[in-house]
This record gives C-alpha cells, structure tokens and sequence, in this order.
C-alpha cells in the first residue's frame, strides 16, 4: 500500500456508527455483568484488531476483571484458511487455570483463528471459557463454533475501523465501514501482497496475516 491514505473520504459506507457500537458495547457489558454476577473474570483478547472493543467492554463490565492479551498471526493465504495454523507471536503473561475466561475477539470471520485459540485455551484448564466478539461473519465460517456474546451479525464484506484494518490502517476509526473499491484498486498495482489483499473488495477474503 504506497499510496496516500485519507481515513475519512476512504470510507464509501458507515456499517456500524460510533453510537450503534457505543450502546451495544454498554449492553454487552450489562449482559456480561449479570451472567457472572458474583465472580470476577479473566477477559483474554487478541492484538491488535481487538483493542477498542476489549477497552470498551471493560469498562462496561461492573465485575472484579484481569485482563490478559494475546497476539497471533496466521500462516500466509489459502493455506491458512485450510488449514487453520495460527502462529503465536505473544502468549498470555499469567495462568488462566480454575479462572472464569472470556475470550473478547474483533470480528470471526471464517472462524478458524478463534477454533485454534479456543483449543489452545482450553488446555490451560480454565473454570470456564466463552466468546464474545464485536462483529461475526457467518456467511464465511468454515468450522462451527459456538459464540456467547455477539455485537453485529454483518454480511460478507470487508470491513475497516475500530480496531479493525486494511495494510495495517484504518484502525483508528471510531466506527466500522467499508471502503471505496478504488482504494482495494490502487493497493492491486502496488505488488503481489496488495493484488491478493485487493481481491477482498470482490470475495471478501481476507488479507494474510491481518489480525
Ligand atoms: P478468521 O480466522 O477467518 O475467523 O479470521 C479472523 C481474523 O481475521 C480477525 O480477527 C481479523 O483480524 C481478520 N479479519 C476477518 N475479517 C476481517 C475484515 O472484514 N476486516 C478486517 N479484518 C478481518
């Protein structure tokens, strides 16, 4: 991506307003304060994509909470999406056993990256674990994985901001959208690497490695 970025007039469509996730991130807290009443929870979430979200929904919880965070990338293109190798680049500082866990997670999209996660926490025996992510996208999900707490339920398309990115930008929007085709374009005449991210504007596959 060698070409200007303009964050704003980048954007063809508002998906999901500050005001839209702003109030599901305070309802989400609700819910989760109620369903755990009592306890304290362990909040896991995976950099960098989702950062805003797990500082929003922290707030949004009324429970004792520790938070811990994680960082993975995937092993390159199509072979990631068959086969679902996720590669740790930082793991948890602390021990999650006998601990209430919630994994808070930006977007599932065909769910692979979240079934890895899921396995891998799992044998650190925690009390308990679930989900909760801001967006889902079921239309592209390729194992089935039960999700506790979901913001949005969106369409297959690629999508930008809060949290979210295209070549590592756009995460500092305060909502979620869709970007112009011409911006997908540009970055295709750019090499290889933007060419495959570009044809996310027409499948909406997703860029490797784009945690
Ligand atoms: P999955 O393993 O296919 O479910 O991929 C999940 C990860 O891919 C997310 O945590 C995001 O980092 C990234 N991702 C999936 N869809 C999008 C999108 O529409 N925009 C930006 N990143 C996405």
């Amino acid at each position: 991506m060698n070409v200007p970025i303009d964050l704003q007039s980048d954007v063809a469509a508002v998906l999901v307003s500050e005001d839209q996730i702003q109030a599901k991130v305070r309802e989400l807290g609700a819910r989760i304060s109620a369903d755990y009443a009592g306890r304290q929870l362990t909040l896991v979430s995976v950099l960098k994509g989702a950062l805003p979200f797990m500082a929003d929904l922290m707030r949004a919880i009324s429970l004792p909470v520790r938070i811990d965070l994680m960082e993975v990338s995937s092993y390159g293109g199509a072979t990631t999406e068959s086969s679902g190798l996720v590669r740790i680049l930082k793991d948890l500082k602390g021990s999650i056993a006998d601990e209430d866990v919630l994994l808070v997670e930006d977007i599932i999209d065909t769910g692979l990256t979240l079934n890895y996660l899921v396995r891998y926490l799992r044998g650190k025996n925690p009390a308990s674990l679930r989900i909760c992510t801001l967006l889902d996208k079921p239309a592209r999900r390729l194992v089935e994985i039960t999700v506790d707490y979901t913001g949005f339920t969106i369409d297959d398309q690629f999508v930008v901001g809060y949290g979210l990115d295209y070549g590592e930008f756009y995460r500092n929007l305060r909502y979620v959208g869709v970007l112009r085709p011409e911006v997908y374009a540009s970055a295709a005449g750019a090499g290889d690497e933007a060419a495959e991210a570009a044809d996310v504007a027409s499948d909406g596959a997703i860029p490797a490695g784009s945690e």
